[in-house]
């Protein structure tokens, strides 16, 4: 293997929080003020795809985002390939012969290719889904072996916090934890047994273009400014996630509709208690807020609800039965917008692909 290019490539899917993270307790490890609960998107149209190549002859390890290369420098992306390199295992062949030992990744330098298929840093999860696809595909690469069950959703947190959330399919509730080290803030899938299966999304693209306040600064002043944010965290979201997980369990979209329509906007309303403010939603965002609310009005129950993450684009959730009905509405008010609307999954443990 001395002169050998070693590769991996693996895909890995966005997520949409229904109860939002916002705020870090501790930057350094990245251990969130709250705990938070994701829905895993199983799409083609929003992914990220990674390849990981390892050689002893590369000079320093590199990245290419989308075909331009950027800094690996980074604290995070370092810390999360220190923590994936102290846990590599041995690879071996099929049957079973030793090819690298361990001891010898230390030799070994990456160059990581990735690209998304969607707009980046739009407020539409592509870090989520990039860090989990750099944390799998060098796990992959390395034969990662786990010492507790979840530590590879830690390492991915420290390169993003909701990329932790992305290493699983259908809901997934990230811990927010007590332990002053972060192994016990990890991310755990939901078991929905065959339930929600008729839950789809429709993403509306109302800008494509990169957002002005990252979510790492943004957090930063809303954890320094908003009273409101340390009254959602301490008051608020403990009772909403237990009344979602419940909702989750029962399959009650009602309830699920109308939590996740209040998390995002209370999310937004911290934005707007930060100081100076943060504006994510524009215009076009509120419309849809608007548009929804009219609709369910209309048709006299919650058969839509709408979630926006850091970014003006907008998620939103509704049942089978009422996707065409939804759909036809949506371009009779708003004329064209880029639909994606595609399957979610439901409870099948989806671990980002590899190949
Ligand atoms: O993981 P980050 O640093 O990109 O923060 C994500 C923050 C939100 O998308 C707004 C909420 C969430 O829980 O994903």
């Amino acid at each position: 293997l001395e002169n050998e290019l070693l590769s991996v490539t693996c895909t890995a899917p966005v997520n949409i929080a229904l109860i939002k993270y916002w705020g870090k307790r501790d930057e350094e490890k990245i251990l969130p003020l709250n705990p938070s609960l994701s829905i895993t998107l199983d799409v083609d149209d929003l992914r990220t795809k990674t390849t990981v190549v390892a050689s002893k002859h590369f000079d320093r390890d590199r990245l290419w985002l989308n075909g331009k290369e950027h800094d690996i420098s980074s604290k995070r992306m370092q810390t999360c390939i220190t923590k994936l390199r102290q846990g590599a295992g041995d690879l071996r062949s099929d049957d079973g012969t030793l090819l690298i030992a361990k001891e010898e990744w230390k030799h070994y330098r990456f160059h990581i290719i990735s690209e998304n298929n969607f707009p980046t840093a739009a407020g539409l999860a592509s870090s989520a889904s990039g860090l989990a696809c750099f944390v799998y595909s060098i796990s992959q690469l390395l034969c990662f072996k786990e010492t507790f069950p979840g530590e590879l959703t830690t390492i991915a947190r420290q390169g993003s916090g909701s990329a932790c959330r992305s290493l699983l399919g259908g809901f997934v509730l990230w811990e927010c934890g007590i332990a002053p080290d972060g192994t016990d803030s990890i991310a755990k899938q939901m078991d929905t047994g065959d339930k929600w299966k008729h839950l789809r999304i429709v993403i509306l693209i109302v800008n494509d273009q990169q957002k002005k306040t990252s979510s790492t600064a943004g957090m930063q002043t809303s954890v320094q400014t908003s009273d409101l944010l340390k009254f959602r965290s301490k008051e608020v979201v403990p009772v909403q996630l237990s009344r979602m997980r419940d909702a989750i369990k029962e399959e009650d979209f009602t309830t699920l509709a109308t939590i996740t329509m209040q998390e995002s906007n209370q999310f937004h309303a911290c934005c707007l208690d930060t100081f100076p403010p943060i504006f994510y939603l524009t215009d076009v965002s509120k419309e849809i807020i608007q548009f929804v609310h009219d609709y369910n009005a209309k048709c006299g129950g919650t058969f839509v609800a709408y979630t926006f993450d850091a970014g003006p684009n907008a998620v939103l959730l509704t049942q089978d039965e009422n996707l065409d009905k939804l759909v036809a509405s949506l371009y009779q008010r708003f004329g064209f917008f880029p639909v994606t609307r595609e399957g979610v999954t439901s409870s099948v443990c989806e671990s980002p692909q590899s190949d």
